[in-house]
């Protein structure tokens, strides 16, 4: 609901990028399928940047439209090409990111409580929750465009290269004890929105929303509890963002 209003897409059209968005994302999808996907997200939203252009509002594709596209800075395509970025990438990763947080602190009361006791401390919890869930869970990509060494092994330049940051963010070296959730440990200096000019354009509004959601749901619900056993939850494990499928509460 927060993306599509930021950038005037129809929640009630929501089908249309939720549908496409699982393709997007699921492991076993083929090149054709993904293409496919694209394309019927940016058909859409270059008909919305159209509707836009002659009937404008007050929100971001309105001023795609107006702004770039009538003034012949940005085609059609491309507008609705970022549109399709900002629409995937923003309702996938922070409703994944709610739900496991919710998870993950239904099952642990005490930091529950703690974040409850004190407000001021939720930027710090999220961070914490961000690095123990990253839910870019497969990887980054990348290719390397000069010859480099890492840690003893030479990388081609050409060389496509995976930099899994769920790794990355256990890493001992950096986070003591990695396993465990502590909220209260700052976290800041995660990789879960990725790292240098690429990171997660994004953050500001991902952190936004957690920071709200999560002690809002709490306050709301306190008695709030999962209504079946955790292993009975379905686990997106064959999602490139990871997640629940769904989380049955009760309370
Ligand atoms: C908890 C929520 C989120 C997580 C964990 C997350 C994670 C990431 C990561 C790991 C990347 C880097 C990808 C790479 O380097 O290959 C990224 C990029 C990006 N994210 Fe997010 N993201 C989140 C929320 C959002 C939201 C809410 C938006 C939009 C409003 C967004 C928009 C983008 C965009 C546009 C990029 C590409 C930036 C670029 O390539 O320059 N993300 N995100």
């Amino acid at each position: 609901m927060v993306i599509c209003e930021l950038l005037g897409v129809p929640y009630a059209d929501r089908a249309v990028f939720q549908q496409n968005a699982a393709t997007l994302v699921a492991m076993d999808s083929t090149a054709q399928e993904i293409a496919a996907a694209n394309k019927n997200v940016a058909d859409y939203l270059a008909d919305l940047l159209r509707r836009k252009d002659r009937e404008p509002k007050e929100d971001l594709l309105s001023e795609l439209a107006v702004q770039r596209v009538r003034t012949g800075e940005l085609s059609l395509e491309k507008a609705a090409g970022l549109g399709v970025i900002l629409l995937i990438a923003g309702h996938e990763t922070t409703t994944n990111m709610i739900g496991l947080s919710t998870l993950a602190l239904l099952r642990d009361p005490a930091q529950r409580q703690g974040l409850l006791d004190a407000p001021d401390s939720a930027p710090m919890a999220v961070d914490e929750l961000l690095r123990y869930l990253t839910i870019v869970h497969a990887g980054l990509r990348r290719i390397a465009v000069e010859d480099l060494e890492v840690a003893g092994v030479t990388i081609r330049a050409g060389d496509g290269i995976v930099l899994p940051i769920q790794s990355a963010n256990r890493d001992p070296d950096t986070f003591a004890d990695p396993d465990h959730l502590d909220l209260a440990r700052g976290a800041r200096n995660h990789l879960a929105f990725g790292y240098g000019i690429h990171q997660c354009l994004g953050q500001p509004l991902a952190r936004a929303e957690l920071q709200i959601a999560l002690p809002a749901l709490f306050t709301r619900f306190p008695d709030l509890r999962v209504a079946v056993p955790v292993d009975e939850l379905p686990f997106k494990d064959d999602a490139s963002v990871y997640g629940v499928r769904a989380l049955p509460v009760t309370w």
